[in-house]
């Protein structure tokens, strides 16, 4: 999956701070240029427009492909309703994660409706007040972290979401924990380990408390230990959320609803004990 050239921009490379402030002291500014997307909010997730009974997502006839590439998605169609976890398992390259990007705006079918909180989204635009309201975790962790140390990272969504340093520092440190992430606040990002950058942009997801998770591969690169944190963690949330991952029983044992994107539609997907 190649991410739009944007979302890797950093706000702070490496190298740049190797010392971070710890939140504590002094907090740091969100970076001055907002350059991802998925956490530019700066509106707060309070008022959605959405009557209580409809879909909080609902996809229908979705046409995309990808400039020069075959049709990717012929026709999909796809709903989530508040509340609730869908799954979603399909071959590589079956389009589970543009699918993901479709929802935040950050690709644009060529035919279909989307239409999310009630209101039909077409251009680039319609989607700009989506980050904060629904929480992205990318296939890819160095999409999500650009921040010199885990506090700043973690802190950057609820900052834009307009909270005060002190909820913020209590958010940074109660979603830090509850990822079994306890001091970690001052770590570096940039050096953290694969399945530790996961953990930590999953934090950043989290922070915000989006009404609607889009997760890729959560638990990929996790060991047994992390891997069923995380899984506790998001069985405990209440909200609606969209799950991909190649681990069915993980799907299995977290979702509602498992669906298989396949040929470019999601079939549904029987579970474990409808196909025995
Ligand atoms: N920016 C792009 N330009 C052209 N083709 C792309 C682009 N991004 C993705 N693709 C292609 O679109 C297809 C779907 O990619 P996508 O990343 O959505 O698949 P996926 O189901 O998430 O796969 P995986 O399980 O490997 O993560 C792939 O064949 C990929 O090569
Ligand atoms: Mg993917």
């Amino acid at each position: 999956m190649t991410v739009p050239l944007h979302l890797h921009e950093r706000a702070a490379t490496p190298g740049d701070s190797p010392v971070a402030e710890p939140p504590e002291t002094s907090h740091p500014a969100p970076p001055a240029v907002a350059t991802h997307p998925a956490i530019q909010s700066s509106m707060r997730p309070d008022s959605v427009g959405c009557e209580p009974s409809s879909p909080l997502i609902r996809l229908d006839g979705i046409h995309f492909q990808y400039e020069g590439q075959p049709p990717l998605f012929q026709g999909l169609a796809f709903q989530l309703s508040a509340g609730e976890k869908v799954g979603i398992i399909g071959a590589n390259g079956s389009g589970k994660t543009t699918f993901l990007l479709m929802l935040m705006g950050l690709v644009q079918p060529q035919r279909g409706t989307i239409e999310i909180f009630g209101r039909v989204r077409t251009r680039p635009a319609d989607f700009e007040d989506l980050p904060g309201k629904i929480g992205l975790l990318f296939q890819d962790s160095d999409d999500q972290l650009f921040c010199p140390t885990v506090a700043e990272d973690v802190a950057f969504g609820p900052f834009n979401q307009g909270k005060s340093v002190a909820e913020v520092r209590q958010i940074v440190r109660r979603t830090l924990a509850e990822l079994g992430l306890e001091g970690w606040e001052n770590r570096i990002t940039y050096r953290l380990s694969g399945g530790e950058k996961r953990l930590v942009a999953l934090a950043t997801v989290l922070a915000m408390d989006p009404q609607i998770l889009l997760l890729d591969e959560p638990t990929t690169g996790l060991d047994p230990t992390a891997s069923a944190r995380v899984e506790a963690s998001l069985a405990r949330l209440p909200q609606a959320m969209i799950i991909v991952s190649h681990d069915r029983d993980l799907l299995e044992r977290l979702c509602h609803r498992l669906l298989i994107l396949q040929e470019g539609i999601f079939l549904p997907y029987p579970k474990e004990d409808a196909r025995s």
